[in-house]
């Protein structure tokens, strides 16, 4: 069955309450969807070293991407913000690496009121971005897919 918008934001709400954020108390989840139909989520995972610091964004991702799956179409991202926010820039980075012509990643960002998203779309949430053609590797492309 295919997996609706709502699935989706329900399980980025779910991720959200799993956060491990005993420093900032910011919750973060993320849930996203390949185009072989799963859902993958995560949650921001904090560290006495801060830099050590993931989002939840680049948790998920990995989470899809080490089980070879890299198809992402769309991705949720939720905080108890007042208004939703989008992810941060080096998310924003990672989420681009896996557009490519012909794929383009839907956004959805969710505060504190799930019922009110906002959209956006991997490739226009970090202009000028750094893609693997500025490295001269098109091929690599096909690896992404
Ligand atoms: N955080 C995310 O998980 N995703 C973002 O896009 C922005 C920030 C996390 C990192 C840190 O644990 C907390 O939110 C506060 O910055």
């Amino acid at each position: 069955m295919e997996i609706t918008e709502d699935q989706l934001i329900q399980e980025a709400l779910k991720a959200k309450e799993r956060a491990y954020c005993p420093y900032s108390n910011f919750k973060v989840g993320c849930s996203l969807l390949t185009k072989n139909n799963k859902i993958y989520t995560g949650c921001n995972v904090e560290n006495a070293s801060y830099g050590l610091c993931i989002c939840a964004e680049r948790v998920a991702i990995c989470k899809a991407v080490s089980e070879g799956d890299r198809q992402i179409s769309t991705i949720v991202v939720s905080c108890d913000t007042d208004d939703p926010t989008f992810s941060c820039g080096m998310c924003r980075q990672t989420i681009i690496e896996f557009c490519y012509p012909g794929n383009d990643i839907k956004i959805i960002a969710i505060g504190k009121d799930h019922t009110k998203p906002k959209y956006s779309k991997g490739t226009e949430i970090l202009p000028f971005a750094f893609v693997p053609k500025d490295l001269n590797v098109d091929s690599k492309l096909e690896q992404i897919k």
